[in-house]
């Protein structure tokens, strides 16, 4: 009935026209659903020791490997343009087979993290990867058996370990990363005994062993040959994604991740829906180097790009989002608000 056509003005008497809420500029802004703010986003960021200047990475075009006057610029950028978030990687220049340089307050990562946090104080969150891939000279994110395999349970108590010092740095929250069974509990216990409940967890749940890490490891130079397929997840499953998130819950994580995010936007629902705690994702490495590879080519249009990648991630249902993207949004933001 609605769709027969009137034959004065050949236009059909429709009910419903859903493009009339996408005539102009300001009909879009007002129907639109979902928005992305500087507050939701967090910059992941990597210092380098011994770099006197910040040092450009060929697989991440725009993205650096900072020294520390240059992390502490960042950081004060970072918290002037109101990001909620900086998320600090540390490549040390030795590595060990267990990892020490992580352990050790002098170590890249908990100078960073102290620098950032003097730099800042409590005007940002102030973050750090929890994980041993960075500080190994095999580059696996744990310490290994006789065998040659990952030690969940010997790599667990460096954790702790690691998660002390690093608040003891002044990082307010730790991000393990690692993919350890019974992470979050061994760190949650080792912070409370270290006097540091304050120190909070954000849980990196379902960490999935992806082909678009590739980027990263040239940004910590890592020294991984093979993969990590036997402590990250598989990408085939999807029902373990919630396993994971609920165990890193009852351990005692404060906010869970889902990582990466694109090729990931179906567990990230999931887990939001799921999770009643904050869900963040990261929006790793090759979906950064994919986006700037097609617009350097001129293949698609990078700025639309950019802001339509990361809108999907916040409607997918993502609370926050790790992005190497993070300050260029937030100017933008400014720049338009
Ligand atoms: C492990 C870690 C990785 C990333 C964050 N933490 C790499 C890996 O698991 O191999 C990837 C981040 C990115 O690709 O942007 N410490």
């Amino acid at each position: 009935e609605n769709e027969k056509m009137n034959d004065d003005e050949m236009s059909y008497d429709l009910v419903s026209r859903p493009r009339r809420l996408r005539t102009t500029p300001a009909m879009r802004r007002f129907a639109a659903e979902t928005r992305v703010t500087p507050s939701e986003l967090i910059l992941p960021v990597f210092v380098k020791e011994g770099l006197s200047e910040p040092q450009p990475l060929a697989s991440m075009p725009g993205v650096v490997q900072h020294s520390m006057d240059s992390l502490k610029r960042a950081a004060a950028e970072a918290v002037e343009l109101g990001l909620s978030g900086f998320m600090l990687f540390g490549v040390p220049e030795t590595r060990d087979a267990v990892g020490s340089a992580a352990l050790d307050p002098e170590g890249i990562l908990n100078r960073g993290i102290r620098a950032v946090r003097e730099e800042v104080g409590d005007e940002i969150v102030v973050m750090s990867d929890l994980c041993l891939d960075e500080f190994t000279d095999h580059g696996h994110c744990g310490v290994l058996d006789e065998q040659g395999r990952v030690d969940n349970d010997r790599t667990l108590e460096i954790y702790g370990r690691m998660g002390v010092a690093q608040a003891q740095a002044g990082a307010h929250m730790v991000a393990p990363s690692g993919m350890m069974d019974g992470q979050v509990g061994v760190i949650r216990a080792a912070l409370d005994a270290a006097g540091r409940e304050d120190v909070s967890i954000l849980a990196y749940s379902a960490k999935y062993s992806s082909a678009f890490y590739g980027p990263f490891r040239e940004a910590v130079d890592s020294t991984l040959t093979g993969d990590r397929k036997a402590y990250q997840m598989d990408p085939a499953n999807r029902r373990e994604a919630l396993l994971e998130m609920q165990l890193d819950l009852d351990e005692g994580a404060d906010m869970v991740m889902v990582k990466p995010a694109m090729s990931y936007l179906d567990i990230l629902r999931e887990v939001a829906d799921a999770s009643p705690v904050p869900v963040s994702a990261y929006q790793i490495s090759g979906e950064y180097a994919m986006i700037e590879a097609a617009a350097a080519n001129g293949w698609i249009n990078r700025d639309a790009a950019v802001r339509e990648s990361v809108l999907s991630i916040k409607r997918a249902g993502a609370n926050s989002i790790l992005t190497y993207y993070a300050t260029e949004l937030a100017r933008w933001f400014r720049d338009e608000n």
